[in-house]
């Protein structure tokens, strides 16, 4: 063995302990939380980078309306969380810095704006993206994806799983020579199960008929081979649902057959087709910037935008015509998930309103558009229509 398969060695075994570590963790890890238990519920709201602090702003204002008497009474408190920028965790060399983890674990649900994160390119290789820390950092191993486009017959929710596949160690890859680059794609049972079980659920409950697993099983045969035979089992739990199973590449071309793609429903993926998959499928609905989702775990949840910080946007000086719908979305989910349906409610069809019928105002992500912040008044101004 040469010295350098030796070092690779010894890394890759460090990093097999500490994922048979998270897989004690995660058995253990089985209670929920009950947020109608709770005396009061603090939502954190991070702002972010880019268009992140406009957009959030808006979902603010919003919310503080939507949760007026409940903020009064002292049962909800909506909390700002500073310091979550590029600049600052740059400074600080950390993904999340401490003192803001701390802050968000002192939250039941965040809303949270996108956050930049620096690829290898921007001379700082290894800090890992906010989004994923905060992933792992509080556990949100499901990420759920709505999409819908109701004059086409779309209405998709996708169920990506939020901890494991190639981001589980993305920074921890090893370059064993000069020439020899390797990465690894991490799968557990318990994860799998989870992230099944979640869909699943969702599909009984929401009187969903159908569930469609997505892998490239056929070449990534242990990960995704154990992925697609995990949830097929759990399947096996729900006989009044039909589950299919697709490869991601037929998958992402069926989306765009007209015939097909209003067939799917309930859609199950690891974690990199996931990030992939829903960013086509939010195209179809007028594109990332009208895309929410939720992170889910079973003490934490947070929601967010789909889509990234638009550095482009405000370098152009085109920030202020950003779309809140994304995040607003997001908020939409969030109170739902705490059980807040009659506000979750209003805001979703404050949000259909003026994103499909009405149309009085539109975001064009520029100069003659909408801005961000008229868009926000003309929501708010449509909530008790
Ligand atoms: C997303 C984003 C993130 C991801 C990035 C910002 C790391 O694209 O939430 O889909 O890849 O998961
Ligand atoms: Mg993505």
């Amino acid at each position: 063995m040469t010295e350098n398969v030796r070092i690779a060695t010894e890394k890759f075994a460090a990093l097999l302990e500490k994922q048979l570590a998270r897989v004690e963790r995660m058995k253990a890890d089985n209670e929920m939380i009950d947020y109608t238990k709770l005396d009061k519920l603090i939502i954190g709201i991070v702002g972010g980078d880019g268009i992140g602090p406009i957009i959030t702003a808006e979902a603010q204002r919003i919310l503080e309306t939507l949760l007026a008497d409940k903020i009064r009474a002292g049962k909800v408190e909506l909390r700002m969380i500073e310091g979550l920028t590029i600049e600052n965790r740059l400074a600080q060399n950390k993904a999340i810095p401490d003192d803001i983890m701390e802050q968000l674990k002192a939250c039941h649900v965040i809303l949270k704006g996108p956050t930049t994160t620096p690829d290898a390119g921007d001379g700082c290789k290894n800090l890992e993206s906010a989004n994923v820390a905060m992933r792992k950092g509080l556990d949100l191993f499901a990420n759920v994806r709505p999409v819908k486009v109701p004059e086409q017959g779309i209405d998709w929710c996708f169920f990506r799983e939020n901890s494991e596949g190639i981001y589980a160690v993305g920074t921890e890859g090893v370059n064993v020579t000069e020439d020899l680059g390797v990465d690894f794609t991490i799968e557990t049972t318990q994860a799998t199960e989870r992230i099944a079980r979640m869909a699943y659920d969702y599909a009984r409950k929401n009187g969903k008929t159908r569930v469609s697993i997505i892998t490239k099983a056929n070449v990534v045969k242990t990960t995704d081979g154990n992925f697609l035979n995990i949830c097929k089992r759990i399947g096996q739990e729900y006989p009044e649902i039909t589950t299919d199973d697709w490869y991601a590449d037929i998958l992402t071309a069926k989306l765009i057959d007209p015939k097909r793609r209003t067939q799917f429903q309930v859609l199950i993926l690891p974690n990199l087709y996931g990030d992939i998959i829903t960013d086509e499928a939010a195209e179809f609905q007028g594109g990332v910037g009208t895309a929410g989702g939720a992170n889910l775990g079973n003490r934490y949840a947070m929601f967010e935008a789909i889509h990234g910080s638009a550095p482009r946007m405000v370098e152009e000086g085109r920030g202020q015509y950003a779309d809140p719908c994304s995040l607003l979305r997001a908020a939409v989910m969030m109170l739902n998930h705490v059980s807040f349906f009659e506000e979750a409610a209003k805001l979703e069809k404050a949000l259909d309103y003026c994103m499909f019928q009405d149309k009085k105002l539109v975001i064009t992500g520029r100069e003659g558009g909408a801005t961000c912040r008229e868009f926000g008044d003309y929501i708010m101004a449509s909530l008790d229509r």
